[in-house]
């Protein structure tokens, strides 16, 4: 399997051949490959790659499942691919789920385009754009169709520390597409909102529970607040492959908490004193109430009203 190699960017360009399960598991962890959807699409290849070794295939799905704990469509892949009887099914089954993330993508462009009205600024934050959806993304993708379209369109990209997502793949993906943008700090999005520069907050999603209650990229939640207290449309895009049915609330779902060198070093120098402790958890979760629509392949769907509003 050939991923592009998501650390390089922006300075390089780069695709990484993967050659068999253990290698495709220790991108996905090391974050080679990164975004829900893109996990997904890639553990569910790692689990097909399983098959066509010969491998222990309950040993296979148990390194995968423990890669990344957040992003339930991770799981979602490999459930599918590890019910296949055989490995010529399973690489079937693997092509199928990344094909309908392009088509997810591609449908949650168009539901979301009528929340982009001409002129329309929109803060985003991380990268759930082509790198992390297959193609298309989930939050970016209605801005990149109206943009395509010719509507005037701008974006705040929070720069989204600690792995930077929003300043450098966000940002790339938008240069590459020619979408007027300017990176902030995370912490200058509250400033830019209280001005009355911000129309509408558009976010992705890496788990859902059926409450509504939205797990995303540390410092979603606070972006959310902050567009509550200042009138703001605070909306998050993703495949309904991103519902957890089995996860009640937020409080169910598991936060990642990653290494704390992420938050030590930047470019490879250490900003922190010697011995001091730093605390990494990669994803925080929104509460429903402060999360005006969840769009989706499907429609926008009410996040209060989840539950009742959503079969798979
Ligand atoms: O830790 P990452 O980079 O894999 O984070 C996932 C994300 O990119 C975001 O949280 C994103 O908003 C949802 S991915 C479609």
């Amino acid at each position: 399997m050939i991923v592009i190699s998501q650390p390089l960017l922006p300075k390089r360009f780069a695709l990484l051949r993967l050659r068999n399960y253990r290698q495709t598991a220790e991108a996905i962890r090391t974050m080679i490959v990164r975004g829900a959807g893109t996990i997904g699409a890639t553990a569910g290849y790692g689990m097909a790659q399983a098959f066509l070794e010969g491998a222990d295939l309950d040993a296979a799905y148990r390194l995968l499942l423990e890669t990344r704990p957040t992003a339930v469509d991770l799981k979602h892949a490999i459930d599918r691919v590890r019910a296949c009887r055989t490995a010529r099914e399973a690489v079937r089954e693997a092509e199928r789920i990344a094909e309908e993330y392009v088509a997810r993508g591609a449908s949650i462009a168009r539901v979301g385009l009528s929340l982009i009205k001409p002129g329309t600024r929109v803060l985003t934050h991380c990268n759930a754009g082509w790198l992390a959806l297959v193609d298309w993304g989930s939050a970016p993708a209605p801005i990149y169709l109206a943009h395509r379209r010719g509507r005037k369109v701008f974006v705040w990209v929070d720069e989204t520390r600690p792995r930077c997502q929003g300043a450098s793949l966000t940002s790339w993906e938008f240069m590459q597409e020619g979408v007027p943008h300017t990176i902030i700090a995370d912490n200058a999005a509250g400033f830019y909102m209280r001005r009355g520069e911000v129309d509408l907050c558009l976010v992705g999603a890496d788990r859902i529970a059926i409450n509504g209650d939205v797990a995303n990229k540390i410092g979603t939640y606070t972006k959310a607040v902050l567009a509550k207290e200042n009138g703001i449309p605070f909306y998050v895009a993703a495949p309904t492959s991103t519902i957890d049915p089995h996860c009640r609330n937020g409080d169910a779902i598991p936060i990642e908490e990653r290494d704390e060198d992420e938050i030590h070093y930047i470019g490879g120098q250490r900003i922190s004193p010697r011995g001091a402790r730093a605390a990494n958890p990669a994803f925080d979760v929104t509460p429903a109430r402060y999360i005006t629509g969840i769009i989706t392949e499907r429609g926008i769907l009410n996040p209060t009203q989840l539950g009742r509003q959503w079969t798979r």
